[in-house]
């Protein structure tokens, strides 16, 4: 992903924040995928009056690319306060998909950016090869 592809994808995510539902945690965060492909899917956290019934940004982004026919992901931007990692349920299922995918976490606030790798936070994963015995 070169710089321009990356500051497209930010704002995407940026975008995607405005519409996040977090009447519950008062914390909103947008995501924006990037296909392989080029096509860009974004997502905002969707919270529930049964808590444990939300999904976070990063799967609603990953979810809408993969019903609309894409798999193989090259980044993903996710844009929330402190840019914090992406939890671990989201690591997994972003991980079934694209294991060598590059993010870029960004706090909408004062623009800090950090860039990390999916393999770098969830090493030694749980992937369908761990089912071949
Ligand atoms: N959240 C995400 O959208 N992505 C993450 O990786 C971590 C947490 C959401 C879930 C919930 O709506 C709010 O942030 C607080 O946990």
């Amino acid at each position: 992903m070169n710089a321009e592809e990356e500051e497209t994808l930010i704002k995407a995510a940026q975008a995607a924040r405005e519409y996040a539902y977090a009447p519950y945690s008062g914390f909103s965060v947008g995501s924006a995928l990037q296909a392989r492909s080029g096509r860009i899917f974004t997502g905002c956290n969707v919270e529930n009056a049964s808590y444990g019934l939300t999904i976070c940004a990063e799967r609603v982004a990953l979810t809408k690319a993969v019903s609309e026919g894409e798999r193989d992901f090259a980044a993903l931007a996710i844009c929330a306060a402190g840019a914090p990692a992406p939890c671990g349920a989201c690591r997994q299922v972003l991980h079934e998909f694209s294991p060598d995918l590059s993010l870029v976490l960004v706090d909408p606030g004062d623009g800090t950016r950090k860039k990390v790798d999916l393999s770098t936070l969830l090493p030694w994963a749980f992937e369908r090869a761990s089912l071949d015995l």
